[in-house]
């Protein structure tokens, strides 16, 4: 570069500076126009996108497992990671508090601790060589946030991979960042940047190998019910579940049968007008969630009993009833409970048997529920358990157990002439054209 160049480069470079940008109100419009731009990006994500659905928060499930939100992942990590330190890892202050508060603090004091005027990225290797690590080592700590640091057979490998990518690797380098600092004033840039490549390479490459042998344990994906029509099903499968065993699949018992302490004790009809009419929604829940124990209900809420129902599916619960017995509100469309069958058609147990079963039986017959121990809640326990299994279910034998006790007729013992099975189920007696269904699937010899 000849000297001449050199001048004009300078004079054009003050004359730049003399009408330079201002940062108001230049600067400022254009962060402006940026920041406009962001927010209507996210009025879009919001309107079109959206937040997937979760259940409502339930304050009384212990069972809940707190997260914090994707951008606090990575402390999170952090902090999981930092425990895992022998002896530093139980002064839980130096993670929750030191650490951050010295990086926050540095961020805050940071114009006052780089008054460097350069600008070109050689003159500022060390800054941005500390961000760098820093920002990187966010990004992959998010990334891992969802590996155990502690693997389900208790093997320490994952942990100590992420250990190395995010905590050990990063802070050498500071280290050496800091030893670079004080030694090698001149060759700094290069010594920096090599230092850097190397870290980020191994932070990357630890954290490669980590997602790699991680295998998630399949999650059972929870379907939020989201439609009405889905939330009446919901509410219906629980009730079918829960309160059919008292109250009847529709609700009308009026006295209970078949349970056994509560035998012959009168209840009001829940579907009744008058228990409709007179309850609202919220007090429905809250008879759900406490039950009535001094007449017998127990409660279903979470916070009294653990296997119980959680807020959100006391509320699925109170739609269904809402839905299918108020004769002031409407039902949507809701799919029948197996498609009818045709002239001749044989029945399957998936199809058609299974879903009538979870309606009608399964609150009474399923584990926890003596009940001469017949168990519905599979194809093979509804042909091999019960004190009677061999002849609840015989293929094509109209005699079988079941069969009959579903016709009303009740099994005595042919010896001492006592009664072994009372009729099924002992509230309510089956539709015809369920008990056909139950007809035509034993002639058929129980397909599955
Ligand atoms: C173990 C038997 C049992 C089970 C299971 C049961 N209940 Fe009850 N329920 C009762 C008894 C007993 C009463 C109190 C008697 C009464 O109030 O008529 C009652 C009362 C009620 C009432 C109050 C009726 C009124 O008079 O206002 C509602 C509503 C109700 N139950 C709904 C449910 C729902 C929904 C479920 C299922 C989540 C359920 N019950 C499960 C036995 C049971
Ligand atoms: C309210 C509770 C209740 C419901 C609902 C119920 N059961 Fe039962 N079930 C019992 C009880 C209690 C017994 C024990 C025998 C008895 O006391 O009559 C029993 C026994 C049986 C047995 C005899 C099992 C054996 O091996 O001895 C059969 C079969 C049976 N139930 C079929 C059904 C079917 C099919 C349904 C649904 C359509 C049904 N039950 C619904 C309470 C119930």
């Amino acid at each position: 570069m000849t000297d001449e160049t050199k001048k004009k480069i300078n004079a054009k470079y003050e004359r730049e500076l003399l009408h330079g940008e201002r940062f108001w109100p230049d600067s400022l419009f254009k962060d402006a126009i940026v920041a406009l731009g962001i927010f209507i990006f996210l009025v879009l994500l919001a309107t079109f996108v959206g937040v997937h659905d979760s259940p409502k928060a339930d304050p009384s499930d212990t069972s809940y497992v707190p997260r914090p939100e994707w951008y606090f992942l990575f402390l999170f990590k952090f902090l999981a990671l930092y425990g895992q330190i022998p002896v530093f890892g139980k002064i839980e202050w130096v993670a929750t508090v030191l650490i951050p508060g010295i990086a926050i603090g540095l961020l805050t004091l940071l114009p006052f601790i780089d008054k460097s005027p350069q600008r070109y990225y050689a003159k500022r290797a060390m800054p941005i060589a500390i961000m760098t690590i820093m920002v990187l080592g966010m990004v992959l700590l998010t990334m891992t946030a969802d590996v155990p640091t502690v693997a389900a057979d208790g093997s320490g490998l994952l942990g100590n991979l992420q250990t190395v990518a995010g905590l050990i690797v990063p802070s050498l380098a500071y280290i050496a960042f800091v030893g670079m600092a004080y030694t090698l004033k001149e060759n700094a840039v290069r010594a920096i940047a090599w230092t850097t490549a190397l870290a980020a390479a191994l932070m990357i490459g630890f954290t490669a190998a980590t997602l790699a042998l991680y295998q998630p344990a399949a999650v059972a994906v929870i379907e939020i019910p989201t439609t009405l029509a889905d939330q009446i099903v919901a509410g219906q499968d629980l009730y079918s579940v829960h309160c059919v065993e008292c109250h009847g699949d529709d609700g009308k018992v009026e006295e209970i049968t078949g349970v056994e302490g509560l035998e012959g004790k009168k209840i009001s009809i829940i579907s009744s007008k008058d228990v409709l009419y007179t309850v609202n929604d919220a007090s429905m829940a809250e008879i759900i969630a406490y039950g009535r124990p001094d007449s017998g209900m127990n409660p279903f809420g979470k916070a009294y009993n653990p296997e119980g129902l959680t807020r959100s599916e006391i509320d699925y619960v109170v739609t269904f009833m809402r839905y299918t017995w108020d004769d002031r509100f409407e039902a949507p469309y809701i799919a029948p409970l197996y498609p009818p069958l045709a002239e001749g058609e044989v029945p399957s147990y998936s199809v058609h048997i299974e879903p009538i079963v979870k309606r009608y039986c399964i609150s009474c017959h399923r584990p926890g529920k003596d009940n001469n121990n017949y168990l519905m809640t599979s194809y093979e326990e509804l042909l091999t358990t019960g004190d009677n299994a061999s002849h609840n279910l015989i293929s094509n034998d109209p005699t079988s157990y079941l069969l009959q006790v579903i016709q009303q007729i009740p099994i005595t013992d042919p010896a001492s002439g006592e009664e072994l099975i009372g009729v099924m189920p002992p509230n309510k007696a089956l539709k015809p054209e369920i008990v056909e269904v139950f007809v035509r699937w034993v002639q058929a010899g129980m397909p599955k």
